[in-house]
């Protein structure tokens, strides 16, 4: 898969973001960051997705900056999401996401994420929730204004926090990244972000390694000879919905971005969409005011 041939999908800026990108938490050794980002590069992987939370930012800029020159790239011909650390939320938003900034030390973001509703540290009915993330939203929104943040969106958002969002932005968020599996079919949220214009992302979506061998899955993928997670992923890209596969392993990495060369039949998409069952493989953010 070429760099041109990468699928993408079109967010509400204009700009096109790959249906397939490389997720990097708990990735933090530099040459753990420096392999797997050669590997993802060699096989057609255009958009990495990192978080200040995750400590790797510096790894994953260096990484890319030595890379992409090998593999006949450039910054342009990649795409970029870091999240705002929940620590942050509030005031101190712009000095981080410009902190992002130098230490990804790419030029600019493609996508910056405040990644959690609430604020660390606060508890989460507390009436300073929504005003903290409000004040960091009108803040990217200065920084998206510069054109230092091409884009800016949320994550783990409820249907509460999306549509109280929409009331006061004056940028509507281009993209929401929430955990989406098939046990986690998140139905209001994806009508929500359809109607409001907002690319749904999903994340979580081999259900950290779970998911690959829960029976369903397995069968499907004994069925039209795929892996476990191959099938996972294409029951995402299928919907539309782009995926970011996590993995340290290089054939792993390789696998997982062979996605689009194959369909599910409607009959194994039905089959896998009724394991929805609400479950959550990470935090659960319906708590937060
Ligand atoms: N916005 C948020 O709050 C949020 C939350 C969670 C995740 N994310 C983003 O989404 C990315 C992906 O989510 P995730 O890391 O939670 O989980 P994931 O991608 O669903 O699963 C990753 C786990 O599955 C294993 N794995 C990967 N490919 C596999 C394969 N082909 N066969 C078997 N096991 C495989 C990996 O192990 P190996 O490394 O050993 O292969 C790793 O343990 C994250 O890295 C992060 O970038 C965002």
């Amino acid at each position: 898969m070429s760099a041109s041939s990468t699928p993408s999908v079109l967010l509400n800026t204009g700009a096109q973001m790959p249906l397939l990108g490389l997720g990097t938490y708990t990735l933090q050794k530099p040459e753990e960051v420096h392999r797997a980002v050669d590997v993802a590069l060699s096989v057609g992987y255009r958009a990495f997705d990192t978080a200040t939370y995750y400590e790797n930012e510096a790894a994953l800029g260096r990484a890319l900056r030595e890379l992409l020159p090998k593999h006949g790239l450039t910054r342009e011909d990649v795409f970029i999401i870091t999240k705002l650390h929940p620590k942050d939320q509030g005031e101190k938003a712009k000095e981080a996401a410009l902190l992002s900034l130098s230490q990804l030390d790419l030029g600019y973001i493609d996508l910056y994420l405040i990644h959690w509703p609430g604020t660390h540290g606060v508890p989460e009915t507390d009436p300073s929730n929504p005003v903290n993330r409000a004040k960091s939203w009108a803040l990217l929104e200065e920084l998206h204004g510069q054109g230092k943040l091409k884009a800016i969106g949320v994550s783990n958002y409820t249907p509460a926090h999306m549509k109280e969002m929409m009331q006061s932005c004056k940028v509507r968020p281009a993209l929401h990244q929430v955990e989406f599996h098939p046990r986690l079919c998140q139905a209001e949220m994806r009508r929500l972000c359809k109607e409001y214009g907002v690319c749904f992302q999903a994340y979580s979506s081999i259900g950290q390694g779970d998911l690959v061998t829960n029976p369903v899955v397995m069968e499907v993928a004994k069925s039209c000879q795929r892996t476990p997670a191959q099938v996972l992923l294409r029951w995402a890209v299928q919907q539309g919905v782009p995926v970011l596969p996590k993995s340290s392993n290089p054939e792993r990495i390789e696998g997982n971005a062979k996605i689009f060369d194959f369909t599910l039949s409607d009959a194994d998409m039905d089959r896998l969409s009724a394991l929805d069952c609400g479950h959550k493989y990470c935090p659960d953010p319906s708590k937060v005011l």
